[in-house]
């Protein structure tokens, strides 16, 4: 499969502020959806983080200077170009697809709003033809003084995408807003520039996080999802274009902007949920970790501790799935998660089966990088037509794209006049 952002080259300045530390981790995601990316630092970010990082995680040399006897100078640009044939001999100016400066200083973004050009970042960055996205960070009295504010207004009338700095411990110790926003939000930002959204006017409802069963006021049973894929999928789906809507359970993780969330607490809370949405679904995905257990009876009071032995009486949960199964209407595609500690590809077939889903995605928690509260997954999607395909060792967020990618292709959605889109 064509990774999202194959064929695609982005130039990423860097500047001199102490968030430098967090964009290898935006180079590292770009590169692994496929994007040629070019790092072009400011002689003070490079002493807050080496050149030598960039280059090993993009391939490609990185740029500092105008002057050929620095370190990568102008002549070296074709050369850095070079991982795309269609570069050569292209200034990188009219060639990138996109621009990102992360982390921005107050200096940089003042260059690129009065219009100085004194450093080869700010040169490239005035002859940038591509779309501009910046992730301004600094000192919140900086960020609310009037020149910032000024120019980071310029800066968005003309049309650079700005991805707002959040709020938190500045490295002056301060708390306040100023702090380099989170290099996945960063990335996602650049996705929605780059890939047209191949999820516009879709509306998918994700389930993510535990369900809690309570057992007394006090007390519930529970399970150790923490939401995480769920989110994931919702904030790649969002990107996408699409109308999203979060179903939750408990988790500690904030829910992306843009979504529109439910915080639920039962599996029958979450069934309710999904049904009322449901009349109006396209996709639904269903990473969430249902109780699927209940106690048969909950106290009303706090059970005191007195018996040696307590035995709570359980009964089945509903089986969401199951009923969106036997309730949905031709065209909606439901995606279901399996988690098997054994025999994992034929359990997973028969879920498929059973529950009616377009795609499953199999992964078993027993093995080290997958499964609950970790940030990567290791999984097998299979879809009803044939569809198998295994993802190695992967970031939720790549697994998300890849999912709603093989959503996207199983139900049709991606084709225009019988094409493959
Ligand atoms: N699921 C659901 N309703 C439940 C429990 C689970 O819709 N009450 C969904 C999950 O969100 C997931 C899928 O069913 O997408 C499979 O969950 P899993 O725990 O692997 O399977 P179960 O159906 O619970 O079956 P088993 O525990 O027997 O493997």
């Amino acid at each position: 499969m064509d990774k999202l952002l194959a064929g695609k080259t982005v130039v990423l300045g860097v500047t001199g502020s102490i968030a430098a530390f967090k964009t290898p981790h935006i180079v590292s995601r770009l590169t692994s959806l496929g994007a040629n990316v070019i790092v072009v630092m400011t002689e003070n970010a490079t002493r807050f983080i080496a050149p030598l990082t960039f280059e090993t995680l993009s391939g490609n040399e990185v740029v500092v200077s105008m002057w050929p006897d620095s370190k990568v100078g102008v002549a070296d640009l074709e050369e850095a170009v070079s991982g795309t044939e269609r570069l050569m001999h292209v200034r990188l100016g009219e060639a990138a697809d996109l621009a990102i400066v992360a982390p921005a200083t107050a200096n940089i973004i003042g260059k690129m709003a009065g219009g100085i050009a004194d450093d080869f970042l700010s040169t490239e960055l005035m002859a940038m033809t591509c779309p501009v996205l910046i992730a301004p960070a600094m000192n919140v009295n900086m960020l609310d003084s009037d020149a910032v504010s000024e120019n980071i207004s310029t800066l968005k009338e003309r049309g650079v995408v700005v991805v707002e700095p959040a709020t938190g411990r500045l490295a002056s110790g301060a708390v306040g807003r100023g702090r380099l926003a989170d290099p996945d939000t960063i990335v996602d930002a650049a996705l929605a520039v780059m890939v047209p959204g191949d999820l516009a006017g879709k509306r998918v409802v994700v389930t993510a996080g535990p369900t809690e069963e309570p057992i007394d006021p006090v007390r519930h049973i529970g399970n150790p999802s923490t939401g995480k894929m769920g989110f994931a999928v919702a904030e790649r789906a969002l990107s996408r274009g699409a109308q999203v809507v979060l179903i939750s359970g408990r988790t500690a993780l904030e829910p992306p902007a843009g979504v529109r969330f439910v915080r639920v607490g039962t599996t029958r809370e979450m069934l309710d949920a999904v049904l009322t949405e449901l009349p109006e679904l396209n996709l639904l995905v269903m990473a969430a970790a249902p109780a699927d257990y209940r106690p048969e009876e909950v106290a009303e009071h706090k059970i005191k501790k007195r018996a040696d032995i307590l035995n709570i009486q359980l009964v089945r949960t509903e089986d969401i799935l199951s009923e969106v199964a036997s309730k949905k209407q031709l065209g909606q595609g439901v995606v279901g998660f399996a988690v098997e500690t054994r025999d994992e590809l034929p359990n997973a077939r028969k879920k498929l089966e059973e529950k009616n889903l377009d795609l499953v995605v199999v992964n078993n928690p027993m093995i080290e990088g997958a499964g609950f509260g970790t940030d990567t997954n290791i999984a097998t999607i299979i879809g009803r037509t044939g569809l198998e395909e295994s993802v190695g060792k992967t970031s939720k967020h790549e697994l998300a794209d890849v999912i709603l990618t093989f959503a996207i292709r199983e139900l049709g959605w991606g084709k225009i006049d019988g094409q493959q889109r």
